[in-house]
């Protein structure tokens, strides 16, 4: 982990500054699962009423914004799902369990004792079932936090979400494109109703594949899977460095999606690209959005809309929907 990776204290001292892709980042994540719900369990005359999320890398659920405070990605997934519930105004129960995963024992202690309460979400720590009073009475919320590797949980979280059965939604944002394998994204992608949202680090592949750094060749060729693509005669082709960037970014993105849908089992792919000014237009990671349906696909595409700010036809051209900040950060 290098220096300049969010840290969050168990008493919420040391929390994180957020910058404005991250903030982007966070509104398409609540924007689209209340969409999801709103979708999912208030269509039709007897929805889906079965939720399971996992937020795989969760942090430590909160962010400082100036003088104010900005919550981290756990407390909006519950916010969301509240808020799709109420859009739903539906007369059955739905029944939502949530998953929270930090390697960082400080991460997850920040999200337990401190963030959830800050976010008013203090009764969710104990990781029973919760019923909301008045009419939010047929929402049922549970929260689990696991310290510990994702990897090392990918397995009981699909056995959970198997026994729940239901829609699942996976949350995987690592600091780096090394922290998930391909092997967990075909086994999740194994299961009936599932998506993941991905952050996808590609700006750290394409300096992988550019530099060659022998320490990562490895996790790209065992974890990642990507032997085959990403090809660096290909890349050279379109030049490498400041000439022709625009095909460049084509081709990753393609690559990228290629990739996924390949080896990862994803039946349908789509990318929204956080660009930074300052790298010469370059994407930095994508949110990479997998799923089994046309109807989630249309969902995440509602979602991205509002957050995009590429206008010009050759920026979407190159990065499909995206998100080009003057302030980018790593
Ligand atoms: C980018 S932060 C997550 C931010 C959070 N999703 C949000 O938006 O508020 C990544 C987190 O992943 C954790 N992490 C790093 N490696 C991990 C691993 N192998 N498994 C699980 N968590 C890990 C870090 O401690 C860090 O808290």
């Amino acid at each position: 982990m290098s220096s300049n990776q969010a840290k969050w204290s168990r008493d919420g001292n040391d929390l994180p500054n957020i910058e404005p892709h991250t903030q982007a980042k966070h509104q398409i994540i609540q924007e689209y699962i209340t969409n999801l719900i709103v979708t999912l369990y208030g269509t039709g005359k007897y929805g889906v009423t079965t939720f399971t999320f996992i937020d795989g890398f969760s942090g430590g659920g909160m962010y400082r914004d100036g003088d104010s405070l900005w919550e981290g990605s756990p407390p909006r997934m519950i916010k969301a799902v509240r808020e799709g519930y109420r859009q739903a105004k539906r007369a059955y129960p739905l029944d939502v369990q949530f998953i929270f995963i930090d390697e960082k024992h400080k991460h997850l202690n920040c999200l337990q004792d401190y963030a959830m309460a800050q976010a008013g979400l203090e009764e969710l720590t104990d990781e029973k079932e919760h019923k909301l009073p008045g009419e939010m009475a047929l929402l049922s919320e549970r929260c689990e936090f696991l310290q510990g590797k994702f990897e090392d949980r990918v397995d009981y979280c699909i056995n959970v979400a198997k026994e729940r059965k239901g829609h699942v939604f996976f949350l995987l944002d690592p600091f780096g494109w090394t922290y998930v394998s391909m092997t967990s994204i075909r086994k999740i992608n194994s299961l009936p109703k599932v998506e993941i949202l991905y952050t996808f680090m590609i700006d750290g592949i394409w300096r992988f594949v550019k530099e060659r750094y022998e320490n990562l060749k490895s996790a790209f060729q065992d974890v990642l899977e990507a032997d085959g693509y990403y090809d660096l005669d290909e890349l050279n082709g379109l030049g490498l460095d400041s000439i022709n960037p625009g095909d460049r970014q084509c081709y990753l993105r393609n690559e990228s999606m290629r990739l996924f849908r390949n080896r990862g089992n994803a039946e349908r792919v789509i990318t929204f690209s956080m660009i930074g000014k300052q790298f010469k237009d370059r994407a930095l990671y994508y949110l990479i959005h997998m799923s089994k349906n046309h109807r989630a696909l249309e969902v995440m595409k509602g979602s991205f809309w509002p957050i995009n700010n590429l206008q010009s036809q050759y920026y979407f051209e190159v990065h499909g929907y995206g998100f080009k900040t003057v302030n980018f950060y790593e």
